[in-house]
């Protein structure tokens, strides 16, 4: 049985299909790397495993029950930190580990903490605030605060897209190594190919919107740990890449081409600037072109 399940799952807001039968599996310890464009509905998937949205039709199982709302065996890393701006990053931690596990020492809790933030590196600064930290150093805090709560499943929704290239190999490496120790199941969301083939065990992109759906999932045989310098010259790893990107993109002209939309241009001719503005009952108005007579005039 696997561990989530997604069986023909959709969602629309408001009439409007965002996510179209939906069929996912994902096995315990898998690392499922979903790769789609900003827009297709990355976030209301994520939403829906998570337990914060509920599907409109079609079925989510996790440890083969449906899944009604959020809790602690899903940790969930946003895009957007989402600290608490007031405590300091070890706070934000032990805030969490004190939602799971209310009735741990002090003592306890505090060590737990502190072995989460040594493990994203941040033991130099886990009395700052989030405001004294960069982008990179916000989002170990919450890589490392979703961990500390030991959830079965870890849903990461695009967690690298907002930083610097540089920021972001770092945090894969780390990604990827806190993952083999840890052997957590794991959903990464990314609009990154390369990431998601870095990292995971499959990748399977989602179509464009709307009513995106997942397309053919590509199983990432590479062996690992996977050496970022090695694996750009890997020949199956640009076959991999080539595969996602080639999908991608034909999702992306089939949805143009499906649309018909008629251009209905604005009633107003542009100005010529070389004529004095024209004076209509003391004010300038622009011309409009159903006001235009038309004149044929025959020249000799
Ligand atoms: N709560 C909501 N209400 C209405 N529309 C929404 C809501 N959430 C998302 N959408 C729409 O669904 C589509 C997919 O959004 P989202 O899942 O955030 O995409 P992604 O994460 O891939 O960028 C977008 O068109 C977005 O405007
Ligand atoms: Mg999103």
């Amino acid at each position: 049985m696997p561990y989530l399940e997604l069986n023909n799952v959709s969602k629309s807001f408001g009439g409007a299909s965002v996510l179209k039968d939906i069929n996912l599996n994902v096995e315990q310890g898998e690392f499922v790397a979903i790769v789609g464009f900003s827009g297709a509905g990355k976030t209301t998937l994520i939403s829906l495993i998570a337990g914060l949205l509920k599907p409109d039709a079609g079925l989510a199982k996790l440890n083969g029950l449906p899944i009604t709302g959020p809790g602690p065996d899903r940790g969930i890393v946003f895009q957007n930190y989402s600290l608490l701006p007031w405590l300091s990053v070890f706070e934000n931690i032990l805030l969490a580990v004190e939602a799971v596990n209310p009735n741990w020492s002090p003592a306890q809790k505090r060590e737990h903490v502190e072995k989460y933030i040594a493990m994203v590196n941040l033991t130099p600064a886990r009395d700052k605030k989030p405001h004294e930290l960069s982008g990179g150093m916000r989002q170990r805090v919450s890589v490392a605060r979703a961990l500390s709560m030991d959830p079965q499943i870890l849903l990461l929704d695009e967690p690298l897209s907002a930083l610097d290239a540089l920021t972001r190999a770092t945090l894969q490496d780390e990604i990827s190594r806190i993952w083999l120790e840890n052997k957590k199941t794991v959903v990464l969301i990314t609009n990154d190919p390369d990431e998601g083939i870095l990292l995971a065990d499959r990748i399977i992109p989602l179509t464009s919107g709307p009513g995106a759906t997942l397309g053919p999932e590509i199983v990432i045989d590479l062996p690992r740990p996977r050496d970022r310098k090695a694996i750009n010259h890997s020949d199956r790893f640009k076959e991999i890449r080539k595969q996602v990107i080639a999908f991608m993109l034909d999702s992306k002209i089939d949805r143009h081409n499906a649309v018909t939309r008629k251009l209905i241009l604005p009633d107003i001719e542009p100005e010529d600037l070389d004529r004095p503005p024209r004076i209509h009952s003391g004010k300038a108005r622009p011309i409009r072109s159903s006001e235009i007579k038309s004149e044929t005039v025959e020249v000799a």
